[in-house]
C-alpha cells in the first residue's frame, strides 16, 4: 500500500491466486460437509440405497480438497513471512493447525464408523472443527 492511496486496494495476481485456491478448497471441503449433512435425510427417505455411493463420490471430492488447502496454506506460511507474526497471530496459527488435522481426524472417523451414533459424533466433531479453522483462518489473512 503507498502512501497516496491508504485506503482499499487490490491484491497482487499471485496474492489472488493463491488466496483464490485456498478459499476454493474451503468452499468444497466446508460446503461439501454441511450441503451434505442437509441433504442426507431426503436421500435416506428417497434413495437409501444409493447413500453408500454419494458419501464415497463427495469423499472423491473433499479429501482433494483438503489435500489443497493443506499445500496452499503452506503456501500462505511463506507468502505472509510468518517468522516475522506476532505472537498473537502465531497462537491463532497454532490453534488452527490443531482444528486441521481435528477436522480431518473427525471426517476420516465419520468414513470409518460403523455405528450411526459414532458417526453422527465423528461428523460433528469434523463439522465443527472445519468452520472454527475457517474463523480463524479469516483471522489470520488480518
Ligand atoms: C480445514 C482446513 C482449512 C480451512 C477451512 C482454511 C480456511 C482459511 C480461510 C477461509 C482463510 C482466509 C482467506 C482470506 O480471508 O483471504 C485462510 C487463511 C489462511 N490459512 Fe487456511 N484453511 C485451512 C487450512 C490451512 C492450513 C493447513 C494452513 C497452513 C499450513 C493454513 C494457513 C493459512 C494462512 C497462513 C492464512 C492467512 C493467509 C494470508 O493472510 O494471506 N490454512 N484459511
Amino acid at each position: 500500500m503507498t502512501l497516496a492511496h491508504p485506503g482499499p486496494h487490490l491484491a497482487d495476481a499471485l496474492t489472488i491466486v493463491r488466496l483464490s485456491l485456498h478459499v476454493f478448497a474451503a468452499c468444497v471441503w466446508v460446503g461439501g460437509q454441511v450441503t451434505l449433512g442437509g441433504l442426507v435425510g431426503t436421500l435416506r427417505r428417497e434413495a437409501p440405497g444409493s447413500l453408500a455411493s454419494v458419501a464415497r463420490a463427495f469423499a472423491r471430492l473433499a479429501w482433494p480438497a483438503y489435500a489443497l488447502l493443506i499445500v496452499t496454506g503452506i503456501w500462505n506460511v511463506a507468502a505472509v513471512r510468518a517468522s516475522q507474526a506476532s505472537s498473537a497471530w502465531s497462537a491463532v496459527f497454532a490453534l488452527k493447525m490443531v482444528l486441521v488435522v481435528v477436522a480431518g481426524a473427525g471426517t476420516l472417523a465419520h468414513q470409518r464408523a460403523t455405528t450411526p451414533s459414532r458417526r453422527g459424533v465423528a461428523a460433528g466433531v469434523g463439522t465443527l472443527a472445519t468452520v472454527a479453522a475457517l474463523v480463524l483462518g479469516v483471522a489470520l489473512a488480518g
